[in-house]
């Protein structure tokens, strides 16, 4: 890894019960990086996140951001510090409309008022939302406006760290190539670590890929070599080969 790490885990675990679903990880990511997390279903991601920002409180390890030891802190106290996470199953305010979603989003930043108008245009232009769509309820929202609209929150909130869990899910190929571009936008000025199964969004995205595997890292590398990793294949892309050389 090159740069200065913003996020490191030290032997991080979580357990449920009997399960390790995060079982000692030591994960790094450098300032300015798009880290992709993948592995097959029920591998940890999720759970490695929630551990991340405390909406699961680690069974041991550590978990330091930008140096800072996490420990005890509340997950709105690591919001504060600027880790934000677009969970699994989208979250917005279903009765609010994008513009108001986005602005609630901004306003943990504490900006005059003008700026923070300025902010939410800025933000629902870079997710490519016209007036008509900025002013209808969340709820009425299509499945991946909805995904947008909750990247358009993380983009007001203007985080150092993004954690996006699965924010193509549900989407056509079209609509998975706004995302990336949304995400190479946030990247300007985010670190982003982001889950994923589309392989053709984490080749255009990631640097580093990191691959979990029954709650361990079992390898971390670009995606070219991850891709010609025969055990990778046999526990996660086996049985997607026709897609790992699908056309980019
Ligand atoms: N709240 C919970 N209580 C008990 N077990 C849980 C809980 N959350 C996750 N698990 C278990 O932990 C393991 C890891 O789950 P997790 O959701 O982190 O996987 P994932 O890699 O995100 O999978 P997917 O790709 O399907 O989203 C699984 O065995 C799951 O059943
Ligand atoms: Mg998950």
């Amino acid at each position: 890894m090159s740069g200065r790490p913003i996020l490191a885990t030290r032997g991080l675990v979580k357990r449920f019960g009997g399960v390790a679903a995060v079982d000692g990880v030591d994960l790094d990511v450098a300032a300015g990086e798009i880290r992709c997390l993948i592995g097959p279903n029920g591998a940890g991601k999720s759970t490695l996140f929630k551990c991340l920002t405390h909406q699961h409180q680690p069974t041991s390890g550590h978990v330091l951001f930008e140096g800072r030891d996490l420990q005890g802190l509340a997950t709105h106290h690591i919001a504060r510090l600027g880790i934000a996470i677009k969970n699994q199953i989208p979250s917005v305010y279903a009765n609010l409309d994008a513009r108001e979603n986005i602005r609630i989003a901004a306003l943990r930043r504490r900006l005059a008022k003008r700026e923070l108008d300025r902010v939410v245009d800025l933000v629902l232009a870079e997710i490519g939302f016209d007036s008509r769509l900025a002013s209808q309820p969340a709820v009425t929202l299509s499945h991946a406006h909805r995904q947008w609209c909750e990247l358009g929150m993380l983009l007001a909130s203007d985080p150092r760290l993004a954690l996006l869990d699965e924010p193509t899910s549900g989407m056509t190929r079209e609509e998975m190539l706004r995302t990336v571009d949304i995400i190479k936008r946030l990247n300007t000025r985010a670190t982003v670590i982001v889950v994923e199964h589309d392989l053709e969004f984490i080749a255009r995205l990631a640097q580093r890929v990191t691959v979990l595997h029954r709650g361990k890292v079992l390898v971390e590398d670009t995606m070219d070599k991850i891709e010609a990793n025969e055990t990778v294949r046999d526990i996660y892309l086996g049985r997607k080969k026709e897609t790992i050389h699908a056309e980019r």
